[in-house]
C-alpha cells in the first residue's frame, strides 16, 4: 500500500445517487470513503447516519472511516460499527469519559481515533496513545464542506506528527495522521510534508467530476497523487 491514503468525503457527493458516487470514487482510485455524521447540536449541520452506512457497505470493499460530530457519541457508536463502519473517530468534547469511548468503538471491533478542531489542543491524546489507531486534524471548523483550510494546521501537524512517531519508536504501534478540510491538489503536497498520511477531500475530489463515466474522478484522484509523489 502506497504511503498515503485519499479518502474523499461524500458529504460533497451527490446523494442522489450516492451508490454509484461510492463506486465511482472508489473505481478512480479512492482509498478510502469519508462518511461525515453532523447531529445539528455538535455542528450547525445535520447529514448521515448508520442507516446509510448499512446501505453503502455491500457497495465497496474500501474502509469506510465514520467521523462523528455529534455530541454525546457513545449511544450511536454500536450502532455504526454494526453498520459496517471500519474506522469511527470522535471529537474530545463530544465525549464525557474520551478513554471510555476509545474503547468502546475499539471493543465493537472497529478501528478508533481521535479528531481535533483547529483550536483544540493536542494534549487529549497524550494519555490514550495506546488506543489511538487514526489522529484526525482538522484544517477547517467542522460543519460543511467547501471551506478554506486554515495554514495553522501545518504547525499543529508537524507536533501531532513528533507525537505519533515518539509513541511508534516507543511501541513499535502505527497510528495514522489524517487531515479533513479544504485539502485540494494545490496544498496537499505541503500538508503531507508537514506529516499527514491520509487526506480527506470532499469538494476537490467531487467537484471535479467528468460527465457521467464510471471512472470520472480518475483525473483528480491521480491529480492528488501525482502532487504526493513530489514529497520526499
Ligand atoms: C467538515 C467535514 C469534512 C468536509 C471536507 O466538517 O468533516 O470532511 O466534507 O470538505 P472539503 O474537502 O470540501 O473541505
Ligand atoms: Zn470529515
Amino acid at each position: 500500500m502506497s504511503r498515503f491514503r485519499i479518502a474523499p468525503s461524500i458529504l460533497s457527493a451527490n446523494f442522489a445517487k450516492l451508490g454509484e458516487e461510492i463506486t465511482d470514487v472508489i473505481a478512480s482510485g479512492a482509498d478510502w470513503i469519508h462518511f461525515d455524521v453532523m447531529d445539528n447540536h455538535y455542528v450547525p449541520n445535520l447529514t448521515i447516519g448508520p442507516l446509510v452506512c448499512e446501505a453503502i457497505r455491500p457497495l465497496t470493499q474500501a474502509v469506510i472511516d465514520v467521523h462523528l460530530m455529534v455530541k454525546p457519541v457513545d449511544r450511536i457508536i454500536p450502532d455504526f460499527a454494526k453498520a459496517g463502519a471500519n474506522i469511527i473517530t470522535f471529537h474530545p468534547e463530544g465525549s464525557e469519559h474520551i478513554d471510555r469511548s476509545l474503547s468502546l468503538i475499539r471493543e465493537s471491533g472497529c478501528k478508533a481515533g481521535l479528531v481535533f478542531n483547529p483550536a483544540t489542543p493536542l494534549a487529549f491524546m497524550d494519555h490514550v496513545m495506546d488506543k489511538l489507531d487514526v489522529v484526525l486534524l482538522m484544517s477547517v471548523n467542522p460543519g460543511f464542506g467547501g471551506q478554506k483550510f486554515i495554514p495553522e494546521t501545518l504547525n499543529k501537524l508537524k507536533l501531532a506528527r513528533q507525537k505519533i512517531d515518539a509513541h511508534k519508536a516507543a511501541t513499535g504501534r502505527e497510528i495514522l495522521l489524517e487531515v479533513d478540510g479544504g485539502v485540494k491538489t494545490d496544498n496537499i503536497a505541503e500538508i503531507a510534508r508537514a506529516g499527514a498520511d491520509t487526506f480527506v477531500a470532499g469538494s476537490a475530489v467531487f467537484g471535479a467530476g467528468r460527465a457521467e463515466d464510471a471512472h470520472r474522478y480518475d483525473g483528480i484522484i491521480a491529480a492528488l497523487r501525482a502532487e504526493l509523489a513530489r514529497v520526499k
